[in-house]
């Protein structure tokens, strides 16, 4: 997310500016990837519950991924909206 904010990526809201209470930050994460992830907390499950678009089961909020260098070319796909 915060990559996506600092350089202008359209799609990402990020309305709370990362602590995980607005949901305007989700994103599809390429399912090459998601083995990559830790998993979601509860509270970042409970919030995905109110995404503006389709939830499916690569939806992550993209504050709640931490970039690490095993995440290098991390490939995700902006839902059609998020409010
Ligand atoms: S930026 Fe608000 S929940 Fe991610």
């Amino acid at each position: 997310m915060r990559g996506a904010i600092d350089h202008n990526l359209q799609g990402i809201e990020a309305e709370c500016g990362g602590c995980l209470s607005c949901a305007t930050c989700h994103v599809y994460v390429d399912e090459r990837f998601l083995p990559l992830l830790e998993p979601a907390s509860a509270d970042e499950l409970e919030l995905l519950t109110g995404v503006a678009a389709e939830r499916r089961p690569q939806s992550r909020l993209s504050c709640q991924i931490p970039m690490t260098a095993a995440l290098d070319g991390l490939t995700v796909h902006m839902p059609e909206r998020q409010s």
